[in-house]
Formats: structure tokens, C-alpha cells, sequence
């Protein structure tokens, strides 16, 4: 039978060293998270990273980890400390990602990052090229990974190539800027299909294809030399159901049964009406807009002062690439504004922001979705953010108001959320006040629209309707020859 092999920077688990041996947790992130619930109905190999660097183990280790990883269906890369270095911390995001959203001025131009990049990048082929047979599909995932699947279509012409970026793809006069822009589009034309999370994305792509390697498209092909490539905006889902019953199940439980954080929120929320609950979940990373939001909070306690002492934003910021410059200095910023504000604010039982720099495990996630008021996305920059759509299917009583970034990918399918434009404070501010003010019915009316949306496009049917796209191309291309 012919197989679906996943390829990515990071497999779904992530193993760090613990003291009894290894441990082994799931990885954070839209992508780990979204693939998980599908990659073992395609009967492939899921290949990518495994989190830890290699020269800090023996051999024996390492077989310890690819052994464990075998019953996962996992085959890892193991990457040198000096790898992680250049290739993931340098290239993938001291270079792509900040460019990719747009953050130009944090861009580091070092030569070394890309030699490691291409180099890595090979590393990952060939461990597919070892993995995949003549007739298999390929799907490779996002920016750490562009140049791989024309490093595998010149090695193995036979196999059927997807490829789908996680993150915006920018407007040709930021990509513009790169050195290397070339090079990396024509890695990711090696790909059959190639897929976005949205139509701006997609727009974005073909106008640097077209302008920068001057290749001919129409409607969503492009047509190279020997080949026709499809593009596509495919808008990334959640396992719809795993959420909603997993809420159901919290919802049901008697007073004993709760965990503790849940036991808190009840006494502290629930139990008083008129007390509320913000909630915002992120990865520590400057695309996300934490320092706005924070600041946004503070304006709204400033000009609704009657919300003072009622009103708690938690804010759940998972630690993410804690080694690149830019995230320390950011990890810095929040702390310091959270504690400004906590102390402004702040009384002996009150503090505005409770803030947890964690990650927690998924029943906690439940918890905090199901136990929020409002949920405050307020990315500057983000691909998609699943986030926001996990709120909406853990609201098992369809109350609830969503705030989101109109810079999400995701609010192009939330029309009936508040949409905030994550520069502009006051607004947020508003928007925070116009949650906490929407009568009940008026949240159930919208929230039942957007959990009937998100449901029907679960993560299944994206990788189906992905997956049937590609079939497409294969049909188009067998014409074209
Ligand atoms: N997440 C997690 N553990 C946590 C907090 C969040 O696994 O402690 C997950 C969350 O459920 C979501 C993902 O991390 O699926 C974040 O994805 P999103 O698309 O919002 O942003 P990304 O991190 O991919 O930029
Ligand atoms: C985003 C990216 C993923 C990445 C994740 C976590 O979701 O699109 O490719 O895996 O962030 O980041 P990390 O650097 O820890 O893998």
C-alpha cells in the first residue's frame, strides 16, 4: 500500500533528559498538535528532530531513543548542538521566522546559518529518500524545512511531494529582502502541491514565484518548465471532537474529582459571578503580542476602573526557543510589565494577571478554556492560531466571547468574534469591555455559528481535503505530460 510519510522540524514528541533517563512530552505548537491526531492513519513514518542535541550521547542512547520512538511510528534526525545552533535557532528563526512575520529588523544575515540550512536540510531528505518507497506521498511541513522537497524530487522523481507552510507566507516586498529568496522558493516548488493557511498567503507566494523566477501562473498552477504545480489555501483545524468531549467530561465532574488548578478557578471565579476570567494561551514569542495585550489590560483597568478587583486575566506563556536572543529579551519585557501592573493593581486578594510561564498538560488546557469568560488573542503576526479555535470548541454551554487579531490567519474564519487590530490598545481595551458587557444570549448566538464552523472543518477534513489535492495534481500533471 502506498504511504503518507510526515516530515517536520520537530516529531510530535519532544525528548529532553531527565534524571531517571529520558523523557518523553508532547511537543507545543500548532503544527504538533494539529498532525498528531491524523499521522498514524497514513501508515507512514513521521520524520523530524527529536529535540535534544545527539553530541551530548552515547550511541546507546541514541538507540534508546529511536527504539522508543519506533512504536510511535517516529524516525529522528539527530542534530549536533552546533546544528540546533545554526540551522533551527540561526536560519529557521533568526532568519526566516522573523521575516516571515514580518520582523525584519530582527533579522541576523549570517552565511553560516544558511550553509547549516541546506546542509540540514539534506540531512532530512535523505533520511526520507531511506524511508519512502517508489509510489509513496511525502508531506512536508514548514519554514525550518523549505528546501526539502526539491532536495528529494532531484534524488527520487517517483514519489508524490506536498508541502504546507504553518506560518504567513509575507508580501513579495518583504520577501524581497532576502538573500536567499531564490533559493528557497525553488526548494519549495520541488513540492506537487503547495499549501497556506489562508488566500493572502497564497497570493503572496505565487506573486514572488511569478516576479522572482518569472514562471507563468494561472488561477492556482504554476506552470515550470517540465511540470505543473498546484497552490492552494487550506485553513488548518483542530481535532474538534477531542476538545469538546474532553470539556464535556471536565463540565460533568463532581467537586473531588477536579484537579486542583480547576478546584481554584471554581472558588475563585465561578462561585462569584461578578468576578470574571480573561484567558490567553502562547507560545513566549514576540509574533504573539503579549506586551500589547498586557498594556491593553492595564488601559482597560484604567478607564473602567468599576472592573478593578473583578476582573483577572491568566495568561499561559509557554517557554519557546529560550536560546535566541529575542526571546530573552521579550521573556524580560513581560515580566517586568506584568509586575508593574500586578503591583499597580494589585490587592491583598486581588491581582490582575495571574501568569504562568509553563506549559500544562491537555486536561489543564481544558480547564482553563472551559473556566474563561473571554478569550484574548491578540497576535501581531500569526499563520493560523489554534488557540483561538480550541476555545471555541471547549465551550460546552456555547457562552463565551472570543477577542481576536485581525493578523491571525484565524480570523478570516471568525467573522461573529470581536476582531481587534493588535496595535491599537485602546481598542483592545474596548473590545475587553464589550465582552464583558455581552448579554448571554447574544454570546450563545454567535458562539453556536463559529463552533458549527470549526467543527465541520476539523483537522480530518483538512488532511483529507489536502491529501485529495494532491491526488488532483497527479491527475493534472499525468494530462500535462
Ligand atoms: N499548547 C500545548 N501546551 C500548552 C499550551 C498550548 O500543547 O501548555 C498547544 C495549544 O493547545 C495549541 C498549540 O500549543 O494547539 C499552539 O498552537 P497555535 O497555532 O496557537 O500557535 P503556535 O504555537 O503554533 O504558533
Ligand atoms: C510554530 C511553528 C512550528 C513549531 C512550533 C513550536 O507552530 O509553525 O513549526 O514546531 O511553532 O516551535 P519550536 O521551535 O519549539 O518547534
Amino acid at each position: 500500500m502506498n504511504k503518507i510519510h510526515i516530515v517536520s522540524n520537530r516529531l510530535p514528541l519532544s525528548i529532553a533528559q531527565a534524571d531517571d533517563g529520558f523523557s518523553f512530552t508532547p511537543s507545543v505548537g500548532g503544527l504538533a498538535t494539529g498532525m498528531r491526531s491524523i499521522y498514524k492513519e497514513f501508515g507512514g513514518q513521521w520524520i523530524g528532530w527529536s529535540g535534544i542535541p545527539s553530541d551530548d550521547l552515547s550511541e546507546d542512547q541514541l538507540n534508546e531513543i529511536d527504539e522508543r520512538l519506533v512504536d510511535e511510528n517516529c524516525k529522528a534526525v539527530h542534530l549536533s548542538s552546533e546544528e540546533i545552533n545554526l540551522y533551527y535557532e540561526g536560519f529557521s528563526n533568526n532568519v526566516i521566522w522573523p521575516l516571515f512575520h514580518y520582523f525584519a529588523q530582527y533579522i541576523e544575515y549570517n552565511v553560516d546559518y544558511w550553509e547549516a540550512y541546506k546542509k540540514v536540510n539534506q540531512r532530512f531528505a535523505d533520511q526520507v529518500l531511506e524511508v519512502a518507497d517508489e509510489g509513496d506521498t511525502i508531506w512536508v511541513h514548514d519554514y525550518q524545512l523549505l528546501l526539502v522537497p526539491q532536495m528529494i524530487r532531484e534524488k527520487k522523481p517517483g514519489v508524490t511531494i506536498g508541502f504546507f507552510l504553518h506560518i504567513p507566507f509575507p508580501s513579495l516586498e518583504v520577501f524581497r529582502i532576502l538573500p536567499w529568496r531564490k533559493e528557497l522558493i525553488t526548494g519549495m516548488l520541488g513540492a506537487d502541491l503547495i499549501g497556506f493557511h489562508t488566500y493572502d498567503y497564497e497570493r503572496h507566494f505565487f506573486s514572488s514565484v511569478r516576479r522572482l523566477l518569472g514562471y507563468e501562473v494561472s488561477f492556482n498552477q504554476i506552470h515550470m518548465e517540465d511540470r505543473i504545480i498546484l497552490g492552494d489555501a487550506f485553513p488548518m483545524g483542530i481535532d474538534y471532537d477531542k476538545f469538546k468531549s474532553k470539556a464535556e467530561e471536565v463540565f460533568r465532574k463532581s467537586l473531588p474529582e477536579k484537579s486542583e488548578l480547576h478546584k481554584e478557578l471554581e472558588k475563585y471565579f465561578l462561585m462569584s459571578p461578578d468576578r470574571k476570567l480573561i484567558l490567553s494561551i502562547d507560545r513566549l514569542d514576540y509574533t504573539k503580542g503579549i506586551p500589547n495585550r498586557i498594556r491593553a489590560f492595564e488601559y482597560f483597568l484604567e478607564k473602567y476602573p468599576e472592573y478593578r478587583n473583578k476582573v483577572t486575566l491568566i495568561m499561559l506563556v509557554v517557554p519557546s526557543r529560550a536560546e535566541v536572543e529575542q526571546y530573552k529579551l521579550l521573556k524580560s519585557e513581560i515580566d517586568e510589565l506584568v509586575g508593574r501592573i500586578n503591583g499597580r493593581f494589585g490587592l491583598i486578594n486581588y491581582t490582575p494577571i495571574w501568569y504562568f510561564y509553563r506549559s500544562l498538560p491537555f486536561d489543564n488546557l481544558i480547564e482553563l478554556y472551559s473556566s474563561s469568560d473571554v478569550a484574548l488573542v491578540t497576535p501581531v503576526r500569526d499563520g493560523m492560531n489554534l488557540v483561538a479555535k480550541e476555545y471555541i470548541a471547549s465551550r460546552v454551554n456555547q457562552t463565551g466571547v472570543m477577542v481576536i487579531s485581525e493578523m491571525a490567519g484565524v480570523a478570516k474564519e471568525l467573522g461573529e468574534a470581536i476582531i481587534i487590530n493588535p496595535n491599537n490598545e485602546p481598542e483592545i481595551a474596548d473590545a475587553i469591555h464589550q465582552a464583558l458587557m455581552m448579554p448571554l444570549d447574544e454570546q450563545r448566538q454567535r458562539m453556536r455559528i463559529l463552533q458549527q464552523r470549526i467543527s465541520r472543518y476539523d483537522v480530518f477534513k483538512w488532511a483529507a481535503e489536502f491529501v485529495a489535492a494532491l491526488k488532483k495534481v497527479q491527475a493534472i500533471q499525468r494530462n500535462f505530460l
